[in-house]
């Protein structure tokens, strides 16, 4: 919770003003998508850590193919711009598709990015997956890291994959406490980073990468004070 003093110049933040929004989808159309399971776990217990959640379907972000003679942005795009230009930070709970990403969701994401301003930049976000796999999709997950770090997103470092996910759910939690647990803490870590850099703006100083390109490219993201 913000308890600090307002910037010089600027009013300080009401308590609503403070809230973290968060933005939380699953990236499967599937029905019984056990992404969208854990998608609607993340959106439970990110509203009982007191954060506005927006949680979304796949569906109203899905796009027809990338053609940039299409003559526009498709609705599915528009319509992620807005939620997420709306939310502070974003959680996605994605399926592995063949070691990597659903396509339909790298779609989406670079129709979104052609939006001006565009939206990922500078906007936390938190990486889930399930599957019945071992793994719990986790590959798909660095997969997925790599065109939204590219876009200026702030991946958290922690992910969270759900091995053996068609066994895992029991009533509305996982049966494992012990996983359980681990869920819940990742989650809070997540939304405790997003709401300081969203309330206390020197935070911004950590988030700093060197990509190689020389100082002033437009490239550049080390970000500002
Ligand atoms: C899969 N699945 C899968 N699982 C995995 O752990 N690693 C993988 O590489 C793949 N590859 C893969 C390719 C394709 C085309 C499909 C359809 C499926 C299995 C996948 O994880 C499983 O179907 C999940 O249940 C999909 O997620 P939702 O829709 O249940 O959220």
């Amino acid at each position: 919770m913000w308890q600090g003093v307002p910037m010089p110049g600027t009013k300080a933040p009401s308590a609503a003003e403070r809230v973290l929004r968060v933005l939380v989808f699953s990236a499967s159309l599937q029905t019984d998508s056990l992404n969208t399971k854990l998608a609607q776990l993340a959106a439970r217990h990110a509203s009982r850590l007191g954060a506005a959640v927006d949680l979304a379907s796949m569906r109203e972000f899905d796009t027809p193919s990338f053609d940039p003679d299409s003559g526009g942005i498709p609705a599915g795009a528009l319509e992620l711009n807005r939620r997420l230009t709306a939310s502070d930070a974003f959680v996605i709970s994605s399926p592995e598709y063949n070691a990597s990403m659903p396509g339909l969701l790298k779609n989406a994401i670079d129709w979104t990015s052609r939006v001006r301003p565009q939206p990922f930049h500078e906007r936390h976000g938190l990486l889930l997956s399930a599957s019945p796999s071992m793994a719990g999709g986790r590959g798909g997950l660095w997969a997925l890291r790599i065109p939204l770090e590219h876009l200026g997103a702030r991946i958290f470092p922690d992910m969270f994959s759900l091995a053996m996910a068609h066994k895992a759910f029991s009533g509305d939690g996982l049966a494992d406490a012990g996983l359980q647990q681990r869920f819940e803490l990742n989650l809070r870590a997540f939304l405790e980073l997003a709401e300081a850099a969203k309330n206390y703006p020197c935070m911004k100083k950590a988030w700093v990468e060197f990509l190689g390109e020389p100082p002033g490219m437009p490239a550049d993201r080390v970000e500002e004070a």
